[in-house]
């Protein structure tokens, strides 16, 4: 059973990017937890999205935690210009530790006072990040592969999620585990059950075809809520 409550981070990814402050403002007043935001390089990715100077445009636009998610290469090179532009989370990958010192990269996140991530791919095993987990605030486990939003979720990574959340448990660590990739009501209770508590939803809050943001946001949290 999972104490922590359940977080709901919309990702803009979904959003009309004509409109992206309407975007960060919505997602606020429909009762969002966090805004997630992807950047993309099209190197450890084959897609391209934005960089710190959006992310600095959502700070004027919400007060919100900018939950800042690099899925690029050389992420060290980039912290202190996405911390500075407003960044409050930042998840790095830790598929791209041959090319940087991951530690370093997330101690020096820490001393600039923002959340420190790590993210995972599906096909990477949890025994990669468990080294990094004491420095850790939040995990984020992509259940489809990064790079797109509208892809299906993944439930093979399921019991890798487990095994961070048992990991953290043993070691006493508050963790937020994040789950990112073809989130809806099944998918986000099935992640909540294995572990997760905070879950990132694009396509599924902003294009949703029934319910406005603020009745998906308020169901996908209760279904969460309600995952045994
Ligand atoms: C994909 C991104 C996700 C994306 C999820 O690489 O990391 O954050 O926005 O989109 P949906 O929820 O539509 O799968
Ligand atoms: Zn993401």
């Amino acid at each position: 059973m999972n104490q922590q409550p359940i977080l709901i981070a919309p990702s803009v990814l979904a959003a009309d990017f004509g409109h992206m402050a309407d975007a960060a403002q919505l997602v606020e007043r429909s009762g969002g937890d966090w805004l997630h935001c992807d950047v993309m390089d099209g190197h450890f990715v084959p897609n391209l999205t934005f960089g710190p100077d959006m992310v600095r445009a959502l700070r004027q636009a919400t007060k919100l935690p900018l939950d800042v998610h690099l899925m690029i290469e050389r992420a060290d090179e980039y912290i202190t210009a996405f911390i500075d532009a407003g960044a409050d989370h930042i998840t790095v990958h830790v598929e791209d530790a041959a090319k940087h010192d991951v530690a370093r990269t997330l101690a020096l996140i820490k001393a600039r006072g923002k959340r420190a991530g790590l993210s995972l791919n599906p096909s990477t095993p949890a025994e990669k990040l468990l080294p990094y987990l004491p420095g850790l605030d939040q995990v984020l486990c992509m259940t489809v592969n990064p790079g797109f939003g509208g892809q299906l979720f993944m439930p093979a990574v399921l019991p890798k999620i487990r095994q961070i959340r048992d990991a953290a448990n043993s070691l006493g660590l508050p963790l937020d585990i994040t789950v990112d990739g073809g989130i809806n009501f099944e998918t986000g209770q099935l992640c909540v059950r294995a572990g997760a508590n905070a879950l990132v939803a694009g396509n599924f809050l902003f294009r949703h075809k029934t319910l406005n943001m603020t009745d998906a946001i308020r169901e996908l949290r209760k279904h969460a809520e309600n995952h045994d």
